[in-house]
């Protein structure tokens, strides 16, 4: 949460951050704010609420500055406001900061330095930090950088920080601990960011930090990479792959849609180069390193949060169904405080999008120090989890941007499909025949989710009749159980409306007391194994009077008779069909929360990545 930008170099800075700030929005939009460094000393504009409102504050000429920092907010410590926002001053504003992170002492810091004068005029750990910075500063009588170094050796808890110093102007300090921080190298130039959507276009040369590393860049001597121990580091440039297109709307109203009609191409980027059909293999590089401690683990543990869970619980039914080994799913949040029993023959599997959630990192840094194997599978490369995993597969599903996660969750499906098929395949718990079929299957996984598209203004037509309903239950069985929670998690998410996912057959011991002519139900009831049970759950819900919106395999004829609505998506094998039931679920979250005038790519309270535990 909280997404950090900067420039040095000869262009206006302000511009460049402002773009950069839009671009990390999804980080959080509690505030935005920016300080700019030039003759006058350092100008700060921050303003509660998104970037937009900071942009109206200010002056018709904005600053001439070649020098900046700018963030925008989730707010952690103190509430959205505009003392609360960042950059904030150090007390003799002589220096600023901006940070994504949270300083867990900060309480104890702070009571030291208002014994020694110090004021503070926000509730921000991060105001505390920017103090510790002068007054060490000032004590110690060292340079801006020694000064950062020394205060994070004293504090505790996670930071991407940016700092700039008056009368400085050949210099920005930056350091990372538990928060992305990567840096972007141009000609004569450098830019910082969470991410690096907001310097993409000017450079693709990027250094991403690693933990507790601090860099000074400089445009008189370059940069400076040290970890905060003092130890001189070699900086690792590489290549960014993304481009520009991928990261704008491309003509849709709204980055989630974009993203939702994305999923034939990011499905298809997923299997690419892995699903070799013609050979009848599958190559998955990372996953082929760590083979036999696959084939000989006791079990997989796989970690996660959020959409990204549930794409775990899909993974949990293949691998036991086609590889037989015994798979736990565990919110990363749960299992690092429940003391859990890991050995040297678990393999951690962790799940995310973004790499950078903090739970999620906490619970493999657990796991790892216990023993355990740790395979990442994340989208976002470079991040964290890629970085603190043995080895792992990227979802190559492009850039996310919508808060509510669709085209993620249906390649980690992907990936976790070409898992359990390699691994059933190796553990030869799956007939040759079966393997090939699903393959073949798979293969053809891209048109099967473009079709399914079309369901659209069904979609768009059912989203209208219940647009203002106040809950809804969603049900699915077996595989489609968690396809059932992660259609719940869209609407809530983006709606407001409050949702349940619930297994099927478990609505009966309870969720059914809710059940009435007011509450919808939608039901995945493809044509599985489990399908006559379904149909006889759907069957229960109209003995009460509820309304159903039945998410069917194309030409089901009895369900129609039945369900209030029906949404047909195309056959295929029940193992790869949360590949497209998702799809309709998405849609019509997508549609009601449109109609309900809702903030799609930012709703309230949320931020893409979940940087604090
Ligand atoms: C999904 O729509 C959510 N916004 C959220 O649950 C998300 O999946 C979760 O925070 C995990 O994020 P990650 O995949 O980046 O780790």
């Amino acid at each position: 949460m909280c997404g950090i930008v900067g420039y040095i170099g000869p262009k206006e800075a302000y511009p460049i951050l402002v773009k950069g700030l839009k671009r990390l929005e999804y980080r959080g939009y509690d505030s935005a704010g920016v300080a700019l460094l030039n003759g006058n000393g350092i100008e700060i504009f921050k303003k509660q609420g998104k970037v937009i409102k900071m942009e109206g504050i200010m002056p018709s000429e904005t600053p001439k500055a070649t020098l900046g920092i700018g963030h925008t907010r989730w707010a952690t410590h103190g509430i959205p406001s505009d003392e609360n926002s960042h950059p904030h001053y150090s007390q003799s504003k002589n220096i600023a900061i901006i940070h994504n992170g949270i300083i867990e002492n900060y309480a104890s810091i702070k009571e030291r330095l208002q014994g020694r004068g110090f004021t503070f005029k926000s509730d921000t750990d991060t105001e505390v930090l920017v103090n510790l910075i002068e007054d060490i500063l000032l004590s110690e009588k060292v340079a801006l950088a020694e000064a950062v170094r020394i205060a994070l050796n004293q504090v505790v808890g996670a930071y991407a920080i940016a700092v700039i110093e008056e009368g400085n102007h050949d210099q920005i300090v930056v350091a990372k601990k538990g928060s992305p921080l990567v840096i972007g190298i141009g000609e004569g130039e450098y830019y910082i960011a969470s991410d690096a959507t907001p310097f993409i276009e000017y450079t693709k040369q990027a250094v991403y930090l690693e933990e507790e590393e601090l860099a000074i860049l400089s445009l008189s001597n370059g940069m400076e990479l040290k970890s905060i121990t003092n130890e001189i580091k070699t900086p690792y440039v590489q290549e960014l792959e993304i481009e520009l297109e991928s990261i704008e709307k491309g003509g849709y109203d709204h980055f989630m849609l974009k993203e939702i009609n994305e999923q034939p191409k990011s499905i298809f980027d997923t299997l690419r180069g892995r699903l070799l059909v013609n050979e009848g293999t599958i190559q998955l590089g990372g996953f082929n390193e760590f083979k036999n401690k696959f084939l000989s683990a006791d079990r997989i543990i796989i970690v996660a949060c959020g959409t990204s869970w549930h794409a775990g619980l899909v993974a949990e039914y293949l691998i036991e169904d086609l590889a037989r080994i015994p798979v736990e799913v565990e919110y990363a949040s749960e299992f690092r405080y429940r003391n859990p029993i890991i050995t040297e023959r678990d393999i951690v599997i962790a799940v995310s999008q973004s790499g950078e959630t903090a739970d999620t990192l906490s619970a493999i840094k657990l796991a790892k120090e216990k023993g355990a194997t740790i395979f990442g599978v994340c989208n976002v490369v470079g991040s964290s989890i890629a970085r603190e995993a043995h080895a792992g597969a990227y979802t190559h599903a492009g850039p996310e941007i919508g808060v509510a996660s669709t085209k993620a969750f249906t390649a980690q499906v992907t990936i976790f499909t070409l898992i359990a098929l390699t691994l059933a395949r190796k553990k030869g718990t799956i007939t040759e025949s079966k393997f090939r079929q699903l393959i073949n299957e798979l293969d053809g996984m891209p048109d099967k989710v473009a079709e399914t598209l079309k369901v659209d203004a069904q979609a768009k037509y059912i989203a209208s009749v219940y647009k203002d309903v106040a809950n809804c239950l969603f049900l699915g069985r077996g595989i489609n159980f968690p396809v059932a929670l992660e259609g719940a998690l869209k609407l809530k998410e983006i709606s407001y409306i409050h949702a349940e996912g619930y297994p099927a057959a478990e609505m009966k011991h309870g969720p059914i007391a809710l059940i009435d002519e007011e509450m919808p139900t939608v039901v995945v009831a493809t044509k599985t194994e489990h399908y006559e049970k379904v149909v006889s759950n759907i069957q229960e819900i109209k003995a009460r009077e509820g309304k159903i919106i039945a998410v069917v395999t194309q030409g089901d004829t009895v369900i129609s008779k039945i369900a209030d609505h029906v949404i047909e998506v195309p056959y295929v094998d029940e193992r790869l069909s949360p590949l497209v039931t998702s799809i309709p679920l998405q849609l019509i979250s997508y549609h009601i929360a449109v109609m309900r005038g809702c903030n799609i790519d930012q709703p309230r309270n949320l931020a893409k990545s979940v940087t604090v535990e």
